[in-house]
């Protein structure tokens, strides 16, 4: 999977919010080298249209687990991938840690999470081999359970909150793929979220993707990034503008999926992994 090269350069970006032109452009060079290469697409729509084929929550949960073990066999740090068994069901939640460098900053946890029956994989890209090795630790997870009420992430912060993990930032991506001509835009929502996780959101679209951002609200906890707003927990949750209107119904398909502008939510995330990879944005 070639998506994993962009942890390979062993480039560290400085961390610093606003960030300067010349921080702006060795993240996008980073970005560019893996992530605009012209087959990305191509290669992004095959992976998940073997996830849409997983017959079912159990197996396709199992195959995000081997997707995810795959991509973080030859990393160079300390990463390890565990699953949180739930009582309320029999699909696990999924969570990869690549372990920060530094022995004090690797207690400050930055968290890019999902639901699992989304397309919202590409974290297992980024948690990847190569040569980046972030001071904080930096967590993926994948949840299980959203559609019935956030439970997999609910579990999960109640466990972060009982153990208190300090969570320095946490961003949710949900529903990125649905794409209306015109409408080159990131939603950045504005309610049951972190405001400082939101500005940061906003500086990282102006500075890693070609679309610009709109604020946007949900109006409730729509998805999982509530559950950590709810135990306290900084977070924050970019998301297409317009949700698809036939959300969670037969038309919301894999080919509806827009890959190009999921490529943009690709860069906003590895943007916020690389900037909170050590104080200075948050
Ligand atoms: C679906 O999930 C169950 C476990 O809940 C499993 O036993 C079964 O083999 C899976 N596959 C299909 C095609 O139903
Ligand atoms: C990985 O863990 C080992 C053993 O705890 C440690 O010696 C090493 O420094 C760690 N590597 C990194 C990059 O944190
Ligand atoms: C977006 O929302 C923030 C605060 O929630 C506000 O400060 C800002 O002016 C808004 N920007 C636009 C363009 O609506």
């Amino acid at each position: 999977m070639k998506l994993v090269l962009v942890v390979s350069l062993g480039v560290a970006l400085v961390a610093s919010c606003p960030f300067g032109d010349e921080e702006i452009k060795a993240g996008k060079r980073l970005i560019k080298t893996s992530f605009e290469e012209p087959d990305f697409v191509g290669t992004f729509s095959s992976y998940f249209s073997r996830y849409y084929q997983s017959p079912n929550g159990t197996e396709s949960q199992r195959w995000l687990l081997s997707q995810v073990q795959d991509s973080i066999a030859n990393y160079v740090g300390n990463a390890t991938v565990n699953e949180v068994v739930h009582p309320f069901g029999v699909q696990n939640s999924i969570i990869a840690r690549i372990t920060g460098s530094d022995p004090t900053l690797r207690g400050e946890i930055v968290i890019i999470g999902a639901h699992q029956d989304s397309v919202n994989t590409f974290g297992a890209l980024l948690a990847a081999p190569g040569g980046y090795i972030p001071k904080r630790t930096i967590e993926f997870h994948w949840y299980a359970a959203e559609e019935v009420g956030l439970r997999g992430s609910a579990a999960i912060a109640q466990i972060y909150n009982t153990n208190r993990v300090n969570v320095v930032g946490m961003v949710n991506f949900d529903v990125p793929g649905y794409h209306i001509a015109g409408r080159d835009e990131i939603g950045i929502y504005t309610d049951h979220v972190n405001a400082e996780v939101t500005t940061l959101l906003r500086l990282l679209v102006d500075g890693y993707c070609t679309y610009t951002w709109i604020n946007k609200t949900c109006g409730y906890g729509c998805s999982d990034h509530a559950s950590w707003t709810n135990y306290g927990f900084p977070a924050g949750f970019p998301a297409e503008t317009v949700f698809h209107p036939l959300m969670h119904r037969p038309g919301d398909n894999f080919e509806s999926v827009g890959f190009t502008q999921v490529n943009e939510f690709v860069k906003l995330s590895l943007g916020f992994v690389v900037e909170m990879s050590e104080p200075g944005s948050l």
